[in-house]
């Protein structure tokens, strides 16, 4: 069955992360109807930082690590959570160009040995349609004086490759979101509301 897992990791009260990762999800529901839906805030609900039990226990499943009852829990609930899904949408703001702490702690529980997709050996999680859904505040499209200073979706896409959620992976990405409050970004606004409206086109036809 279609499942679909839904993750958000903005701080912001008016996020354009949640509000484009919220509209994929009620059009992907729309478009499959009878299917699974689950939902994770790690900033309503953080995830602790690893620690060394943790990751040990991740690395070495068959052993006793010292881990408490409640972090093997969280981890499972995770690794549920993602193993149970057949398409993932994340909605995950650039922090100081790169990702949010809050989202990384995901990531730590679930990039590990047992999903790594290597030569020759897939990843339990290979095979899933992953949609990353990117806010920033600035630009860094080609051409632009920052475009060598993404390292979100460069890191993204190595990371999630390596654990087999390359397969159907495609990245939306809103742009120049902090035009609508700087003063000083004023004349970008037009650049915003067009890079604003792409990305509402493509979930749609990403959910359809
Ligand atoms: C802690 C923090 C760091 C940020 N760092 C960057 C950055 O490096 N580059 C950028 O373009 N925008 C940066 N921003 C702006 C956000 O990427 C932008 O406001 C984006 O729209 C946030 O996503 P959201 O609208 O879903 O909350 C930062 C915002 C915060 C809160």
């Amino acid at each position: 069955m279609s499942h679909l897992l839904h993750i958000d990791s903005s701080i912001g009260t008016d996020s354009v992360s949640r509000q484009l990762s919220a509209y994929f999800a009620e059009e992907w529901r729309n478009s499959h109807p009878g299917s699974g839906y689950s939902y994770r805030d790690v900033v309503a609900e953080p995830i602790p930082h690893i620690t060394h039990p943790v990751h040990q226990s991740l690395v070495y499943p068959d052993g006793d690590h010292g881990q408490s009852a409640e972090e093997r829990e969280l981890t499972a609930a995770i690794t549920d959570e993602l193993l149970g899904a057949s398409t993932v949408v994340l909605g995950v703001p650039m922090h100081n160009f790169s990702i949010p702490s809050t989202f990384k702690a995901w990531l730590d529980r679930v990039v590990h040995p047992a999903h790594m997709s290597m030569p020759g050996k897939t990843s339990p999680l290979s095979g899933k349609s992953v949609v990353v859904i990117q806010a920033r505040g600035g630009s860094y499209a080609p051409g632009t004086p920052r475009e060598d200073f993404d390292f979100q979706e460069p890191y993204l896409r190595a990371v999630l490759e390596s654990i087999g959620l390359g397969d159907d992976l495609t990245f939306v990405t809103a742009e120049l979101t902090m035009a609508a409050h700087v003063p000083q970004m004023e004349q970008l606004r037009p650049l915003a509301e067009t890079s604003l409206a792409t990305a509402y086109e493509t979930l749609k036809k990403l959910a359809a």
